[in-house]
């Protein structure tokens, strides 16, 4: 087995005993993230809900299929992408994450960050935007300015790409929203492949069926 394939497995069983926080005694499965381990796309969402809950898998209940459609429309599957959460539990309720949650699961999503190395990282919902944005020195303002933009930053000295966008769930219910999040990925995955030519001369993410 690869050393890079060690060192996940070893972040996922250590999230898989995790005793940090409280939401160790209350979750059903910890959620640690899936998909690529090659991945050159990171979402971030904010914490797992009652189907993730019970399955142990990021974004498969509601939220999840928007998501699935999302990446579909910018030609992209789930298995070409890697998926996780700010924290690793889900909290009673699915009530916002609390700051000493926070504080105690980042560093293994640090640690996925220095793994995988993906060249973009959307966050999805302002909680995973504030502390993304945070953890690169960033200054977050708010939702409603900041949706469907691009920054380039650094995070653990791993320089990347970072978009933000609005949390699927929050646009289930609203169709406004709803197109926001549709046009918001036109927008990111445009500006992520005007961004790779500039860099690389070339896309590196070409393979995007809508390219
Ligand atoms: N909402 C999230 O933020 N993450 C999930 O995994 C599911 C719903």
């Amino acid at each position: 087995m690869s050393s890079k394939y060690s060192e996940y497995n070893r972040i996922v069983e250590e999230i898989k005993s995790c005793t940090k926080c409280p939401l160790h005694k209350t979750r059903r499965n910890p959620v640690p993230g899936e998909g690529s381990i090659d991945a050159e796309v990171m979402f971030v969402g904010e914490a797992p809900g009652e189907r993730e809950d019970a399955t142990g898998r990021p974004f498969v209940g509601a939220a999840g299929k928007f998501l699935d459609q999302l990446l579909a429309s910018v030609g992209l599957r789930r298995e070409e992408v890697y998926i996780t959460n700010i924290l690793k539990c889900r909290p009673p309720g699915n009530r916002d994450p609390r700051e000493d949650e926070i504080v105690a699961c980042t560093p293994y999503l640090w640690r996925q960050i220095e793994l995988i190395k993906p060249k973009v990282i959307i966050a999805l919902g302002r909680h995973a935007a504030r502390v993304l944005y945070a953890k690169a020195g960033l200054k977050w303002t708010n939702m409603s300015k900041k949706h469907g933009s691009v920054v380039e930053a650094s995070i653990n000295g791993h320089r990347v790409l970072l978009a933000v966008t609005y949390h699927p769930a929050a646009a289930l219910y609203n169709p406004k929203l709803r197109s926001a999040l549709q046009e918001d990925f036109k927008k990111i995955f445009e500006a992520v492949k005007a961004s790779d030519k500039r860099r690389h001369g070339r896309s590196l993410l070409d393979y995007f069926r809508t390219s």
